[in-house]
């Protein structure tokens, strides 16, 4: 390559802007303005990057190849491995932990169970702090620094949490995180208070803890980092590149994951569009987005949209009804007002991909299917494989087709639901249609619960002989 296009490439970055995604608007702010939500309407904002510049760059994929074998800290991150689409300057001084460049495995047992022929699971849990939320952290925390906040703070159901706290003390910045108390896996308070952030248990859940984070937007030593604020898109967004790096550059037709607040199914969406409009792929994968059941307004949003409204250049509609008490032992994807749904949908309808719900009881038995292939995830991610297994009877997947699911996050992330699927004593407070609360036990299919065995090679041989 010449130098100029060197250049060229290396700066695109710092030429983008912030853009407001509303149609109407798309209202313009430059890139260094401390903002979340357009001034001008109040909408969603997303980083717009000069693609039209990286066009003359003829080998951009060579180049983030060949970085993934080099030791330059900037390479070894598998986030800024591809920084001529992060909206940085080239010289920026980053703050990483070494995230991305996660496995992706063949899950044969899992994509039999899921009525495939072949299923692959992106493990995102296998980041520095076990969930795909520190490849958003490491572009959210290097622009924190940029700004000079003197603090970083996030709402979190654990996992944003975490990741804030570890990228803020590596940044050696203040962080503060807002918790829904008592509804935290123990594991993941854990991280954050290893971190050494200040961890506020707010009386409330998590689409509170959200309220009280826009309540804080309008101070500038305070920066936050949920997945409202655009930068942590950008991180996350890499995922989809490095997806079809490990592809080979051949498309999947399904990639799956788990809907929360949305920021994960948005960051993908917007990836994968890059990727497009850069001519790097020739076509977009269906995207799909799986909640619980008791945690689902996307999902809900979606069944009521009528089929003309399912077509590409739709307007998205204006509201979205949130769950007041939202419920699900996925404790990750407790949430009935999320924040990014706009986005995430439009990659949705734009991929003509599928918004759809399981159940806890799915979401259980999907998530012991997974370990059973050797790979660990917590229940939020194992979402994708019930979610794949209920559009493959649908007939929305065929068996057939190229699929990926995404983990989220790593299944130490909550050992205490883990141990009682096995033990066959997770249970579910559920409300009836009639409002009323009842316990519905969790009967897995696939229990493997530790048996008492006398201290001797024949009870071991014995035991081992009566499992076979
Ligand atoms: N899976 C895991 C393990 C998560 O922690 C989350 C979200 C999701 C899936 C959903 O992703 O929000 O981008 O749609 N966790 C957030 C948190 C909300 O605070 O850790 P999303």
């Amino acid at each position: 390559m010449s130098d100029a296009i060197a250049k060229t490439a290396q700066q695109a970055g710092a030429t983008a802007v912030q853009r407001c995604i509303v149609p109407a608007c798309a209202a313009q702010f430059g890139i260094r303005e401390q903002i979340y939500v357009c001034s001008r309407c109040g909408g969603p904002l997303e980083i717009e990057i000069p693609l039209e510049i990286l066009k003359s760059v003829p080998d951009l994929r060579e180049r983030w190849q060949a970085r993934a074998v080099s030791h330059d800290p900037r390479d070894r991150s598998g986030v800024w491995r591809f920084r001529e689409l992060l909206p940085f300057d080239d010289d920026v001084p980053v703050i990483t932990l070494f995230e991305g460049n996660t496995p992706l495995y063949d899950a044969p047992r899992s994509a039999k169970y899921a009525g495939l022929t072949a299923l692959r699971l992106k493990h995102q849990g296998c980041n520095p702090t076990a969930s795909f939320k520190d490849t958003g952290m490491t572009a959210a925390v290097t622009q924190a620094k940029l700004l000079g906040a003197r603090a970083v703070v996030c709402a979190s159901t654990g996992n944003t949490a975490a990741s804030l706290a570890a990228y803020a003390a590596r940044a050696e910045l203040q962080c503060a995180i807002l918790l829904p108390r008592g509804q935290i896996s123990p594991a993941k308070l854990a991280q954050s208070m290893d971190y050494g952030a200040v961890i506020c248990e707010i009386a409330g859940n998590f689409d509170d803890c959200m309220r009280l984070i826009s309540d804080l937007a309008d101070v500038p030593s305070i920066y936050i980092a949920n997945s409202i604020n655009p930068f942590r898109i950008e991180g996350q967004k890499t995922v989809a590149f490095e997806l079809l790096e490990q592809c080979g550059w051949r498309v999947p037709d399904h990639v799956v994951v788990p809907g929360g607040n949305m920021g994960n199914s948005s960051a993908l969406g917007k990836g994968f569009d890059e990727m497009l409009r850069l001519g790097l792929i020739d076509r977009l994968p269906k995207i799909s987005v799986i909640q619980a059941e008791g945690s689902a307004p996307l999902a809900h949003l979606f069944a009521g949209l009528k089929s003309s409204d399912i077509t590409k250049n739709a307007t998205l509609p204006d509201e979205i009804a949130p769950v007041a008490n939202p419920r699900t032992l996925a404790t990750a994807i407790k949430i009935g007002a999320p924040v990014s749904w706009k986005k995430a949908l439009r990659a949705v309808l734009r991929t003509h991909g599928s918004i759809i719900t399981v159940s806890e009881q799915e979401i259980a038995d999907a998530k012991a299917i997974i370990g059973r292939d050797g790979i660990g995830c917590e229940p939020a991610s194992a979402t994708t494989v019930a979610g794949i297994r209920k559009l493959t009877a649908s007939n929305k997947i065929h068996a057939g087709e190229s699929v990926v699911a995404l983990l989220t996050g790593h299944v130490l992330k909550d050992p205490d639901y883990v141990s009682h699927y096995h033990r066959g004593t997770l249970s579910f407070e559920s409300v009836t249609t009639e409002g009323t609360a009842k316990t519905v036990q969790i009967t897995g299919a696939f229990r493997n619960a530790p048996e008492k065995v006398a201290a001797s090679k024949e009870a071991i041989l014995k035991s081992l002989e009566s499992r076979r």
